[in-house]
Formats: C-alpha cells, structure tokens, sequence
C-alpha cells in the first residue's frame, strides 16, 4: 500500500469514527432534519430558516450564492444548534459560475477531458467563494433527441464519450480532496434515463428495455461512480412505469448493490411529493415511504421526510437502519468537506471572479468546442489582409448574456466579450465593420433591419451572419418540436444570399438544429453552441485563422425533425438501407410497385442520413489516416489488443484533429451497435506532419449486458475504425476467440 492510500484509508477511518459518534447522539428529528434541504432563494434566508437551523432540523439549502448569508446561516448552525452540524450548500453550477465555460455540449464537442475538467475546476472556486459547497453537476443523461431541450446540459448521445466528459467534470469540481479551499462535492444526474423523455418533451415519461438501460444510459453514470462523485441525483421522470425517485431497481439493485456506492443520493426538486402527481402513490406519506425505501436519502425542495418519516418509523413501516444510513453519507460527506473544522467561507482566500486564468481556460474551452459544418471554396479562414470590410449581421452577433446560455444563475454577462466587440477589436481600423442586429431576437419575424443588413452585407466583402437561438430557447422545461433555425433567420439568410457576397453562419445553439433549408444559401457554417464568456474572442479567432476549428459533433445532426431519434450508435435492422436501396421521394416512377423503392429501413422524404453524422467536423487543413494495424488478429478473453493508424497532416497550416476508434461487434446474443466509440485523442500536428496513433483496447472495454443480462465481452469477430468522424472507413478486424 502506497504512503498516499494508507493516509486516505486512515482519514476514511476517521471520518466513519467521527460520524458514528455524532450519530449515535442525534434524536430522531434532528436525523429526519439531515435528510431534509430546503430553497433559501428569497427574503432572508436567515429569517425564514433560523430557527430550524438552531433546532437542527435543517441539513441543507439550496440557492444561495451569497458568502456572508451563508456564513451566518453557517454560524447559527454550528453555534446555536445542539449538536453543531454545518449546512450542505448545493447550487446549480452547471457551465462555469461567474466565469460561464459553454454548454456541456459544446464542451463535449471538444472530445477534450482537460477542456471539462479545467472548466470545472474555475467553477468549483468561484462558487466555493460565494459559500457554495455542492453543485447539481454533471448531467450525464445520454440524449439522442434534440428536441430536448436539456440536451444543452448534456454531453451528447454517446455514452463513452458522457463518461470520459462526465468524470473529469467530476475531477475538476471536487479535486484530490474535498476539504481543500475551492473544491466542492459533484452530483451525477439525473439517475436514469431521463434523456429517453418521450418526444423530447422535458419529464416525459421513458420507457428504456433493461439492456439498454444498462448498455447505454446508467454507463456514464457508472463512470461518475467510479470517479467518485460525492452525490446521485435522481430523475424527475417515470422509468417503464416507475418514477426513478422510488425506482428500487435503479437505486438498490444497480446502485447500491451492484456498484457498491457509497455517496448520498438526492430527489430532484420535490420529486418525492411528484410520486403522487406521477399516480404512484395516493399521498405524501406513501410517497416518503417509496422514496426512503428505494434508497433517497435527502429530499430536495419537499416536505414528504420531514412530515412523514417519523410517523412511518413508529408505525413500524420503515426500518431505522434506512434514515441511520442516510444521515451517516450526508454526514460523512459534510466531514469530507471539511465544514466540521471549517465551515466558514474565506473569499479573500480565493482567486477573484473572472480572473485572467478563468478568462484563458474559458477561451480555450470555447475555441475547441466551435465545430466546423461547412467551407465551401474555402471562404474560411477570412483574410484580413485582403478584405477592407465585412457586415456583422444578426440576433446573436453582440448580445452578451444570450452567449452564455442556459444554467448560467450566477453567470456574469459583464465579463462577456461577443463576438461583434472581438471581430471590432481583430479588425481594427484597417477592415470596416459595419453591425446590423436585424432581429431582436432570434425568434423575431422580418422587419426593417432586414434591409439594412442587405445594405450592410451589400457593402461589404463579406457577410457575417450570427444565427442560433438564444439562451431561453434550451435547457430545463424548454424543448422544442421544431429544431430549425426559429423566427424569420431563415429568410435573413437568403436575402443576405441574394447579395452574392461570401455568406458565414456563425450559429449560437444549445441543441442540434436542421440546417437543411440554409445548407445551400450559405459558404460556411460555424456551430458555436453557446460558447460562454470568451465566446467572441474564440470565435473571432477561428474566422480569422488564428486558429482552425477543432471541434467534432457529440451529437448528429439530422435533416428533419421527423427523423429523430437519430443517432450513429443503432442497430443495424434485417434491412439495412444503402444509396442503392432507398429511393427518394422524388425519384419514385409513376406506377412503381410496393418493392422497388428498396424495403429498406429509411425515410421516403429523408433517405437514412443525417445531415450531419457524430464526430464530424472540419478543419481549415486536411486530416489524412493510413496504415490501420492491430497487435494481434485474435485475443482471449482479458487480452488486449492495440490498434494504431498514421494520421498525417495533409495540409499547410498547423492544426488540431480530433483522432476516433469505434468498433462494432458482428454477433452478439443481443444485436449490437453498428459503430461504437471506444477512444478519442486529440492531436496537434504540423503542416506535413504523420504521427501514429495506438488506441488499447481490453475485452473489458468490449463488454455489454447481452441476453443473459451479464456484462461480457462475447467471443467473435470485431471490426475496428480509426478516423476523423463516425463515418470513418479505415478498417481492420480482429476475433475474440474463446478462452482455451
Ligand atoms: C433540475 C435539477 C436541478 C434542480 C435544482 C431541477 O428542476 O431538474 O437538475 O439541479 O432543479 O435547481
């Protein structure tokens, strides 16, 4: 055992002895009173929550990013309550705190853990200087349908990539030790499936068949156990018929007794009451009841354990082992936190809001996160030199709140820079900018800024146009049916077009949109997600060719609405559609029969394509992959096998590529993914430059819940790819053959 893991496991030992002690003192009101967190958003939370503070009947708050509110609420807790036990103070930080980083989902597209972890590391001091010391972070619900509008918040549809972005986010809030000054506690949510909602449509109800449950949504979720995040959350949704706030499967049988976690786990936002509207159970005490049972341990935002859970325990319907083993995580965790030696907030401590560093990493972050659509004629990177004047155009060209994007409560829109102030800046006096906002917003319909953006882009050598949706059309409650661009930008877009100038899309989003009807009406596409504070600056970069774009899509971009889900990680049906096969709508002959259009899984009106496939994204050089090579063509079970490629930069300007392994298992006793991903690296390589790659792979890395329901890695042939998207066709095969 190392010095480090022996001083952990004493320090392990410490705090399980200290938590014993302080248990085995507390009534049973005072323990109801841990498992309990309630909104300090309004009024004086002094006022309102004092004295249940100083009757110690008050584990938590919520929403209260004010340090000296919090140290008093702090001090009455630990000074004036009977046995001194200090708040859990949870908020929301989410992408950044004052600092905003962009969306998760952008972050994802940076395929770059350093990009979450580094983001998440600015957030957990900045919040930790306004008293906080739990944030609701990372949501690392797989989604699949942009509809949804909490897709924003996520990492995307593919689950290795939600784990790998989800633990380092993990690992950036929390550090290697919690009680450091500017680490806070992490929660994974929302514990399960609340992505699968129905038509998109935020706290519908999924319905998720057990395999792919485990295959897909709760594998990240596994990973942000695995990176030791302090807390679960659950979903507020309705999991094939059971709400996952009483979901028993998910929260004993996956949780605690498969995975062996040993955090604390939280209800959504008075999602133990919800059980009752959900048609669960017919009042707040049978409500209390399923909760506590399935494994809740603090009730957010509810009354249900603080009215009922005493009377349950009397009444000898609940076991006091299930509140001991609540109090003692909560506990636990708040002596992890160090709030028993210190429970105070020293700001003058921490590193200032919006200092230079958080402003780079924020920069970094949302220069790696902008993908690359389109650049026909290679309109990008502009040309300063050569151009005397461009038009600035559009609702989200200088609006510095709406770059921010969904989540951002203590978000800071002073510190913004747009990207109309960063391109100003670029330009100098030597290229023009003329700015016309022409929307209000992005939803607003034609109006006379239409004319003058014409004028503007007239005049100009090129058009600029600053597209998207801004920050309230995405995130919690805010889902969309229609994911094209909203309001009259479709028509901006073409009357610009009409000027004949070079046309650039620069779209500000917080989901995939359908792109299809100004995929031909513009030069260029750059999709920026909402990309935070240093939005501007990195996008003004990017134009310019102080750097090339780098990002790749965490999620495909499909046609159509009508096609969702879509999404590059499905089976691939008895009847796998090809060009050949699926005969477009307009290519059907008068008096074709049922058969010829090629009885293939597709649509008529939107062939079987996205318009956009996952991991895509270009780059202002080319990327080019030879030389496919495995250590070996056939493994056993708990071998590993390395598969390597060269990567040559085929082009003139230095660039970063966004290196992809998927894999497909041919036969499994379930069907398995036609593509799944199993590594990514991001590389920086010189004009001209060939590097290879090598990617590991374990059997372990292979495995999935199959028929039986047992995670394997089943013996048979693979295919193996290693390119720059989830189109790649770089190819190699290799078997798992049985062991002998
Ligand atoms: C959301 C959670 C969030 C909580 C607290 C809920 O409505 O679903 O993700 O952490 O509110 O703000």
């Amino acid at each position: 055992m190392s010095v480090s893991s022996a001083g952990a496991q004493q320090q392990t030992a410490d705090i399980d002895e200290r938590v014993a002690a302080l248990l085995a003192q507390m009534t049973l009101a005072e323990k109801i009173g841990q498992m309990t967190q309630r909104n300090a958003s309004f009024g004086n939370p002094v006022d309102y929550l004092g004295d249940r503070l100083r009757s110690g009947r008050l584990g938590s708050i919520l929403n209260l990013a004010d340090a000296d509110v919090v140290n008093e609420l702090q001090r009455i807790a630990v000074e004036e309550s009977r046995l001194g036990i200090p708040l859990l103070v949870g908020r929301d930080v989410i992408h950044g705190f004052g600092t905003i980083m962009p969306l998760p989902i952008g972050q994802a597209a940076s395929f770059n853990p350093d990009v979450a972890r580094d983001g998440a590391r600015v957030a957990a001091r900045e919040a930790a200087s306004a008293g906080i010391n739990w944030t609701f972070a990372p949501m690392i619900d797989i989604s699949r349908d942009p509809r949804w509008g909490r897709i924003a918040e996520s990492y995307g549809e593919d689950p290795y990539l939600t784990g790998v972005m989800g633990a380092a986010t993990i690992e950036g809030f929390q550090g290697d030790d919690l009680a450091t000054p500017g680490t806070i506690a992490a929660c994974a949510k929302h514990f399960a499936g609340y992505g699968a909602a129905e038509a998109g449509r935020d706290y519908s109800a999924t319905y998720i068949p057990e395999n792919e449950l485990r295959n897909v949504h709760l594998r990240p979720f596994k990973a942000a156990a695995d990176a030791g995040a302090a807390t679960f959350m659950t979903s507020f949704s309705d999991v094939n018929g059971v709400p996952a706030t009483a979901n028993d499967f998910l929260l004993r049988k996956v949780l605690r007794d498969e995975w062996g976690y040993e955090g604390f786990v939280v209800s959504d936002w008075d999602s133990i009451r919800q059980l009752q509207t959900h048609g669960l159970t017919e009042n707040d005490r049978e409500s209390a009841f399923q909760a506590v049972t399935a494994g809740v341990h603090m009730e957010m935002e509810g009354d249900a354990y603080f009215n009922h859970l005493e009377s349950l325990l009397t009444d000898g319907e609940i076991d006091i082992a299930a509140i001991d083993t609540a109090v003692r995580r909560i506990l636990r965790l708040k002596f992890e936190l160090g709030l028993f030696d210190n429970p105070y907030t020293d700001r003058a401590a921490l590193p200032a809001i919006g200092n230079e560093d958080a402003l780079a990493i924020a920069k970094r972050a949302a220069l790696e996160s902008v993908v690359m659509l389109q650049n026909r004629n290679a309109v990008l990177p502009l040309d300063a030199q050569q151009l005397k004047s461009v038009a600035v155009i559009g609702p989200l060209a200088h609006r510095p709140y709406e770059q921010l994007g969904t989540w951002v409560f203590d978000g800071d829109p002073t510190l913004s820079v747009t990207p109309l102030s960063a391109i100003q800046q670029f330009a100098g006096t030597d290229l023009t900018v003329r700015y016309v906002e022409a929307m209000r917003n992005s939803r607003s319909r034609v109006g006379p800024g239409f004319d003058e953006a014409v004028a503007a882009a007239a005049a100009s050598d090129a058009a600029l146009l600053f597209l998207g949706e801004e920050s309230i059309l995405s995130g919690e409650a805010h889902s969309r049916a229609d994911i094209g661009l909203p309001g009259d930008q479709v028509e901006l877009v073409r009357r610009i077009r009409e000027t004949g100038k070079p046309v650039v899309a620069v779209i500000l989003a917080g989901r995939p949109l359908t792109l299809a009807n100004i995929i031909d009406e513009v030069d260029a596409i750059l999709f920026a997600w909402h990309p935070g504070t240093m939005g501007g600056p990195a996008i003004a970069d990017l134009l310019f060719g102080v750097a090339s774009p780098s990002g790749k899509l965490p999620a495909t971009f499909p046609r159509m609405v009508g096609q969702v889900p879509i999404y590059y990680a499905h089976g691939n049906t008895g009847k796998p559609p090809t060009a050949e096969t699926a005969t477009l709508i307009d290519d059907i002959e008068e008096g074709a029969s049922q058969t010829s259009v090629g009885n293939v899984a597709y649509h008529l009106d939107a062939g079987f394509k996205p318009l956009f496939p996952f991991g895509y994204g270009l780059s202002y050089t080319e990327f080019r992959y030879d030389n496919i090579a495995l250590s070996a063509n056939g493994i056993e079970p708990g071998d590993r096998v390395v598969i390597s490629a060269d990567v040559t930069n085929a082009g003139e300007i230095a660039a970063e590529e966004v290196v992809q392994l998927y894999v497909r298992d041919l036969a499994g006793s379930i069907t398995r993914p036609v593509r799944e991903l199993k590594g990514f690296r991001r590389v920086g390589l010189a004009p001209g430059q060939t590097v290879r790659i090598e990617f590991e792979l374990h059997t372990d890395d292979l495995a999935f819940y199959g028929r039986n329901m047992q995670l394997a890695a089943e013996p048979g042939s693979f295919h193996v790819w290693i390119g720059g998207s989830s189109e790649a066709d770089l190819q190699a095969s290799f078997r798992i053959d049985k062991s002998r």
